[in-house]
């Protein structure tokens, strides 16, 4: 199977509703006929209904942010994965900013994949090591043990996607090198297929994130082990996040 190319946008905790529609309709035509890749925006809640109509009839896919594992129920300002899967095909789950900020452990986090893959969802699951993890070469034993935890009891499938997101990389403009970050794709590669099997490691997209710009992009994605990137800062604005899809495109359709 080949690895169609994913390029998704993260907008964290940006945007109003006007500004996410404003930002939609600057790239939406543009961005709908790059064919070679797939395209992932993930808005704020608030947004997904409204962005879900923008992109009716487009080859653009929308995602959440986040989600709680219970389909409902006495939870307080949670949104639940049958709230999603409405308007929603993917769902970022584990991010670095989940796991520090909001005390996300990598139980909850796998209480989380399954119940997104229960409801039809394609989960979106970051991992990465601290600065002083890599600092002291534990990136390995680091990642491996959150994929160990997070797909714990988890039964081998392709409605997956992984982000490798060094969390030193991440908003600080010090992106890893594209040789570092396919080395540590490619670990990840060797641990799915001990946990799960070779096949589905081969087929699944590993993506890279941490300070992707239209600048540094070409250097990730033209690492085969890369298929991709979970781009933050840089998908805010229109034509950078453009220029990142296309240069996307042009290398991985070489
Ligand atoms: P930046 O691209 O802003 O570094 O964020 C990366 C990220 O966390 C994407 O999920």
């Amino acid at each position: 199977m080949m690895r169609i190319p994913f390029i998704a946008g993260n907008w964290k905790m940006n945007t109003t509703a006007a500004e996410a529609e404003k930002l939609v309709h600057d790239m939406l035509d543009r961005l709908d006929r790059i064919e070679e890749v797939e395209k992932v925006l993930c808005p704020p809640f608030i947004s997904l209904v409204t962005i879900r109509e923008l992109l009716k009839g487009s080859s653009i896919k929308l995602g959440a942010q986040n989600m709680w594992f219970e389909t409902k129920g006495a939870y307080t300002g949670e949104i639940s994965p049958l709230m999603l899967r409405e308007s929603c095909e993917f769902v970022i789950l584990g991010h670095s900013e989940r796991r520090r900020y909001f005390g996300e452990t990598d139980e909850i986090i796998n209480k989380k994949i399954k119940a997104a893959l229960e409801n039809k969802l394609k989960p979106i699951l970051c991992v990465g090591e601290r600065l002083e993890e890599n600092e002291a070469g534990r990136t390995e034993e680091v990642i491996g043990r959150q994929l160990n935890q997070d797909l714990n009891q988890v039964k081998p499938t392709h409605n997956i996607v992984i982000a490798y997101e060094p969390i030193w990389a991440i908003g600080t403009g010090k992106a890893a090198s594209g040789e570092q970050a396919a080395a540590t794709i490619k670990f990840i590669r060797d641990i799915l297929a001990e946990l799960w099997n070779k096949g589905i490691a081969q087929d699944l997209r590993i993506l890279y994130g941490g300070s992707v710009t239209s600048h540094n992009i070409a250097e990730f994605i033209s690492q085969p082990e890369i298929d991709g990137a979970l781009v933050g800062g840089s998908s805010l604005e229109a034509e950078e996040f453009l220029s990142i899809v296309n240069q996307t495109a042009e290398i991985k359709g070489d």
